[in-house]
């Protein structure tokens, strides 16, 4: 497929977005956005939109039918919003951005957290494409998004990197999102539940194996250890 926006596009939908990836990571979401099958995408964190914008552009190139829901909350912990102003505005930041790059008719932005999203959308969506970019607990987002995915669905996710910060204030995170994110990726990777296609950065590109057609089964006990670990680990460093 003839991809119809260039460099150029890429670079100002992360400047005027103010987009927290690379406009590289952005382009790589627009094509296979072009190239998924014809079902709905779903992304979690879009902040200013830079890659909802990519994502929902491929829709409207690719003469799609299928739309992109957005969940975004705006402000509160974990928002790289927060700095740039309150709910409302950061809200109305997102849309104005939407519009900019005429997509907004693609897109369904979410006004929620993540936990409470599902209720809002339609019921028994199916995704082409997860975008996970929001506070790193992937569990949370795999156990409530996993099996409204299609097989072969591209599964990307953003911050994926084995760097800890030891500043973590976040209860949830102890030692960062990136870090969080990385574990509890690599577990889901260990169980099949995605196979890993490329890294670009800090952006890994996934996919759903094809054979996983029926819903999957999320084990608590073994995702509690894996963020049990973190906490130890985070302890250890602290030494208490
Ligand atoms: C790292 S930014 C997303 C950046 C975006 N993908 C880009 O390309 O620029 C994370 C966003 O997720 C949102 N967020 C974090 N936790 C969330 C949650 N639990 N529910 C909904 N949105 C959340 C934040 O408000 C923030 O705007």
């Amino acid at each position: 497929m003839r991809l119809r926006r260039g460099k150029a596009f890429f670079d100002s939908a992360a400047r005027i977005c103010r987009g927290m990836m690379r406009p590289e990571i952005y382009r790589m979401i627009y094509e296979r956005a072009c190239e998924s099958a014809d079902f709905d995408i779903l992304e979690l964190g879009a902040a200013g939109g830079a890659a909802t914008v990519a994502a929902a552009c491929g829709l409207v190139d690719s003469h799609k039918k299928s739309v992109l829901y957005t969940v975004e909350k705006g402000d509160g912990e974990n928002s790289s919003r927060e700095r740039l102003g309150n709910r409302e505005q950061n809200l109305r930041t997102l849309n104005r951005n939407l519009k900019i790059f005429s997509c907004s008719e693609k897109v369904s932005v979410i006004d929620s957290r993540v936990a409470e999203a599902s209720g809002k959308m339609p019921a028994g969506l199916k995704f082409s494409m997860l975008i996970i970019d929001a506070d790193g607990l992937i569990n949370r987002d795999f156990e409530l998004f996993y099996n409204s995915c299609i097989p072969g669905a591209d599964i990307i996710i953003d911050d994926y990197s084995e760097v800890k910060d030891f500043g973590s204030r976040s209860v949830n995170c102890p030692l960062g999102k990136k870090y969080t994110t990385f574990r509890l990726v690599n577990y889901f990777i260990g169980k099949g539940l995605i196979r890993r296609e490329s890294l670009s950065g800090d952006t890994i590109f996934c996919r759903k194996p094809t054979e996983i057609a029926g819903p999957a089964q999320f084990d608590e006990t073994e995702i509690s250890s894996v963020m049990e670990d973190i906490k130890t680990e985070r302890e250890e460093s602290a030494g208490i």
